[in-house]
């Protein structure tokens, strides 16, 4: 059964990105729920695919060194401990995990033409397509069963997780190996970023839910990683449960104690994980506020899918965060969704201007602080809305 436990209001599609100041846009009733039974979280209102995966997709996740170097070790793990004939790869965004690898060893399947195209660009075969059962039928007509599926940050954006592993399961060789990485359940409840949830992310995954998942389809964790990345994720190692050839790690078992240590399976851990959030952006609206008071200016650092949610659940517009920053050429000079605060283009001297900066990569807090230092040894001050609203010296 799934029970609601939080409502963050009326959400404009999160990578939506207008270049235009558009007065009216769609919204759609962003409410949470909890699966009683397979304790997955999820959101009720489902936008098709083809609506929010364009042609001209903004996120890349080659923008932050963070992630490269995120994926570039992963890449080195993968080759020493699996070494596989063929990697492929559901969302490959722009690469960067494949373009560690050799060309001829993987195959990118990105449903953003955008995307596609820089893959493509750099000879990697990349599929323009999204993920189903007739694409993982057509893939093993051509290229034989696969070794090696991987999938960060994506399989969570698809609806039907019936089908995403029906398919990956038909595509998967007897022996193969699938690694899946996500936001993890546990850390955004620790540190109550309800900004995980926008229209995209359908589900957020645990190691609980990830098990009881995989169990349907055969499949077993053997292994599984916390990540320091997007705000802390969760990095899973699968494989057929007949498949004999790899020990299950004691990490498994631990990261599943630790959650129902938490209460993950628990639905009240959710109703007060929504009574934090309501305090959270009252706590921040103050702050704001007092800036705004005080007739200091306050600059938007990371024009985040995750401040689209922030902004229009806690209704914060142009009068409070003036204007944002980012480094994605796709986000420049476009406006940030539902909120229609301008995006200006990432320069060094750009934060003189303003005395605060709030934090919407707050999942790239330290690369960020590393990166201005100058502007808070000249008195600037970052807002961080995790795991509480406060200012950073
Ligand atoms: P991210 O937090 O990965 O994504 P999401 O949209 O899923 O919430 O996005 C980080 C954004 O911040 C991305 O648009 C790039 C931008 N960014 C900068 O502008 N400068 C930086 O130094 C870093 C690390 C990120």
């Amino acid at each position: 059964m799934n029970k609601f436990f939080l409502n963050l209001g009326k959400q404009p599609l999160a990578n939506n990105y207008f270049n235009f100041y558009k007065k009216k846009q769609t919204k759609y009733n962003l409410n949470l729920f909890f699966n009683t039974k397979n304790k997955i979280i999820s959101i009720s209102k489902r936008i098709p695919s083809k609506k929010m995966f364009t042609k001209n997709y903004p996120y890349r996740s080659s923008m932050s060194r963070t992630m490269r170097n995120s994926f570039y070790k992963l890449s080195l793990e993968i080759k020493k401990k699996f070494n596989p004939n063929k990697i492929l790869e559901i969302g490959s965004n722009d690469g960067a995990l494949i373009k560690n690898f050799n060309k001829k060893k993987v195959i990118g399947i990105e449903p953003c033409d955008n995307l596609a195209k820089i893959t493509s660009k750099k000879g990697i075969l990349t599929y323009n397509n999204y993920w189903n059962f007739s694409l993982a039928q057509k893939l093993r007509k051509k290229h034989g069963k696969i070794d090696l599926i991987y999938s960060a940050n994506t399989l969570t954006h698809i609806s039907n997780l019936n089908d995403v592993f029906k398919s990956i399961s038909y595509l998967l060789s007897e022996n193969g190996i699938m690694i899946i990485e996500d936001p993890s359940l546990l850390e955004c409840i620790k540190k109550n970023s309800y900004d995980q949830f926008y229209n995209e992310h359908i589900y957020l995954f645990s190691a609980l839910s990830v098990k009881n998942l995989m169990n349907k389809f055969n499949f077993e964790i053997f292994d599984i990683k916390n990540l320091s990345t997007h705000g802390g994720s969760l990095r899973y190692f699968i494989k057929r449960k007949k498949n004999k050839s790899f020990k299950i790690s004691k990490d498994v078992k631990k990261q599943i104690n630790k959650e129902i240590k938490y209460g993950l399976h628990k639905f009240q851990t959710y109703k007060n994980f929504s009574k934090n959030v309501q305090k959270s952006k009252n706590r921040l609206l103050q702050i704001l506020n007092k800036i705004k008071k005080n007739n200091k200016k306050i600059i938007g650092y990371g024009a985040t899918a995750k401040s689209v949610t922030v902004l229009n659940y806690c209704n914060i517009d142009k009068d409070l965060i003036s204007n944002f920053i980012d480094t994605t050429p796709e986000k420049i000079n476009n406006f940030m969704p539902g909120k229609n605060i301008k995006i200006l283009k990432y320069n060094k001297k750009i934060l003189d201007k303003y005395d605060f900066a709030f934090l919407g990569a707050w999942n790239f807090k330290d690369e960020i602080f590393d990166k201005e230092k100058n502007f808070l040894k000249k008195g600037g001050r970052f807002i961080i809305h995790v795991p509480y609203p406060k200012i950073i010296k």
